[in-house]
């Protein structure tokens, strides 16, 4: 299957990084290289772009589209480990670093990757398949009101409740293995409605986000990835839904007090909304700047 992903705010994320042509960059979430190619493009021989991916594929897909420029390390890692890989790069800070949260239409449309609601596929939804727990997993050993506390919180699903409910009465005949048991299984609870979004949509949005464990360590990625900037750096971050939004809002602001506390260091906060199909997705662009 082709990679496909359109890239979101090209224009406003290459603008909001600023690039320098000798400057350090990080693309956290490179997926099929789209915003890495046009850093790629600004910097000089004497820049260096560090593509992370934490799937594979992505990887492989990204190499490929990039194989014209020598300047790029390729990591395979979770972005949520910034420090760390660039301890083990040796750089200390850098100029710009750009996270473009969430699945990339490539995950969501091949079916074998198990993420979609929409054609028939085996429970899986891993982003990095070398991690052990899987869709399959969540949806047949997790406890009912852990279910329910999944899907309300992560899908923001009124009737996660009544999901949870048939998901459990369903795996106790049998496992659900499935993108299309489970399809069936909340159709039974919400029939599909004329003019409305599909009603699996959010259910398999907020399983997802449990797999891929997308939340919870946000804040402090953004926490780190702020400290792990160089004086005047830029950090650019694309949100997808709310729950992503806040962890990132919570983290510059929280920030910001600490540098005006700590520091003369001035911040510069933009937010611009965005529609991308149905979805919001919006920018936070960071920038330091230390006071003359
Ligand atoms: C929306 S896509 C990025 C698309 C990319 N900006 C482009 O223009 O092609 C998100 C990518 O980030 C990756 N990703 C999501 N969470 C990640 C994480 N915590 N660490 C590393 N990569 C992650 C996904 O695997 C996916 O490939």
């Amino acid at each position: 299957m082709k990679f496909n992903h359109k890239s979101v705010m090209l224009t406003e994320c290459i603008e909001g990084l600023n690039i320098k042509p000798d400057g350090i960059y990080i693309d956290g979430t490179m997926g099929g290289a789209g915003h890495s190619k046009e850093i790629a493009n600004r910097i000089s021989n004497k820049g260096l772009l560090i593509g992370i991916d934490r799937d594979e594929e992505a990887i492989c897909v990204a190499k490929e589209r990039l194989k014209e420029f020598k300047n790029v390390r390729f990591i395979h890692d979770n972005h949520d480990n910034i420090k760390n890989i660039l301890q083990d790069l040796q750089i200390q800070s850098v100029d710009g670093i750009l996270l473009d949260l969430g699945v990339s239409s490539y995950q969501l449309d091949e079916k074998n990757r198990g993420f979609s609601y929409m054609g028939n596929g085996i429970l899986d939804m891993r982003m990095d398949k070398t991690q052990t727990l899987t869709a399959k997993d969540v949806i047949n050993t997790y406890k009912e009101e852990e279910l329910a506390k999944i899907i309300y919180e992560y899908g923001e699903e009124k009737f996660s409740r009544q999901i949870a409910r048939k998901i459990v009465e369903y795996r106790g005949k049998k496992k659900i293995e499935t993108t299309q048991e489970l399809v069936d299984i909340i159709e039974e609870v919400l029939p599909k409605r004329k003019g409305e979004g599909h009603p699996a949509k959010r259910t398999f949005q907020a399983i997802r986000i449990e797999v891929n464990n997308e939340i919870k360590p946000l804040y402090n990625t953004i926490i780190q990835s702020i400290d792990s900037l160089k004086s005047g750096g830029r950090l650019c971050v694309l949100t997808f839904h709310s729950l992503e939004d806040r962890a990132v809002k919570n983290a510059f602001v929280d920030s910001c007090r600490k540098m005006y506390m700590s520091s003369r260091i001035t911040i510069l906060y933009l937010w611009s909304g965005f529609k991308r199909k149905n979805n919001n997705k919006k920018t936070n662009i960071t920038n330091r700047k230390r006071d003359k």
